[in-house]
């Protein structure tokens, strides 16, 4: 058991907008619980234009880390004192940490990726084709874990193309060993079978509330033997992963990446691991 809250106890949270659907305080603090640490874990909704303002009162308030998400991953860069080169990649902070009078930021949605893709789907980014939907941020970081992770090509599709072209631009110049492509993610689904790719992976906001990609359908994924990875998991199965498995192949929602991130958050924070699969079972219970 966590010892009560007093004045030795130690602050974790995470900041947002908005966060009553977040996960993160319920697999953190059973974490801290497990463990009988005295930290707790408290969500700080903050809007953009204070974000500032918010990190200079944990500043100063003495948090001992927290949790950046949505839509704070890349505004907050200016704000710290330095950066991992994980984050410095992904252009996206998850992760603060506060070492000595210093707030340092870490990425580690893409290591906690990279941990879920081989546990979920026993899939290694090593020699891989990969296919990204999506351009914004979560893409980001998709490409520059997967890059690092030795995928051989990347192809990012978009329903903005230029915005795919910009990311493989900017990536293109980082890995120069990797064949990048980009194509419009209309003309993927209508024309391009998905036969060349090893991972197909979601990382819009497409299966939220049970919606689904414009002409997505068992045409484009018949023969295939790709893995299918959605980084949504509410619903925890997307019409997206629902073809994909009725046609045989892989599937696994982004669950298992976000335990995996919180888990690696909690070791910068804590210096310990907590107990194996806690905080996958916790997230696993709440989205039933
Ligand atoms: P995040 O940081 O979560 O990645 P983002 O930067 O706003 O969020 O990016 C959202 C991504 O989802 C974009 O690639 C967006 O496509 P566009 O660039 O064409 O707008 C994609 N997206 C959002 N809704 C979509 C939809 N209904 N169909 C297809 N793609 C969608």
């Amino acid at each position: 058991m966590k010892p009560a809250i007093s004045g030795w106890t130690k602050v974790l949270g995470i900041i947002g907008s908005p966060l009553s659907h977040s996960l993160s305080p319920l697999m953190h603090n059973a974490a801290l619980d497990a463990l009988g640490l005295d930290y707790v874990y408290v969500p700080f909704p903050v809007s953009p234009d204070r974000l500032g303002e918010a990190i200079q009162g944990l500043k100063s308030l003495g948090i001992v880390g927290f949790n950046v998400t949505i839509p704070h991953k890349s505004a907050i860069i200016p704000y710290l004192d330095r950066l991992s080169p994980e984050a410095e990649l992904a252009g996206a902070v998850n992760t603060v940490n506060r070492e000595g009078d210093l707030l340092v930021g870490y990425n580690t949605d893409g290591a906690g990726l990279l941990v879920s893709l081989k546990e979920d789907l026993a899939f290694e980014p090593g020699g891989a084709k990969v296919l990204i939907l999506g351009a914004g941020g979560a893409a980001r970081g998709t490409l520059a874990a997967l890059g690092n992770g030795g995928a051989v090509s990347i192809t990012v599709a978009n329903r903005n193309r230029e915005k795919a072209n910009e990311l493989i631009g900017h990536f293109a110049g980082v890995f120069n060993k990797i064949e990048f492509h980009s194509i419009s993610l209309e003309v993927l689904l209508s024309a391009e079978h998905l036969q060349r790719f090893d991972l197909v992976i979601n990382t819009t906001s497409v299966g939220m509330n049970n919606t689904s990609f414009n002409g997505f359908s068992g045409s484009s994924i018949k023969g295939v033997s790709a893995s299918f990875y959605d980084m949504v998991y509410a619903p925890p199965i997307t019409p997206f992963l629902e073809l994909a498995r009725l046609h045989g192949c892989r599937t696994a929602n982004g669950l298992g990446m976000l335990a995996a991130q919180g888990e690696i958050a909690f070791s910068h924070w804590t210096g310990l691991a907590p107990p194996r699969g806690l905080m996958k079972s916790c997230l696993l219970t709440a989205v039933k």
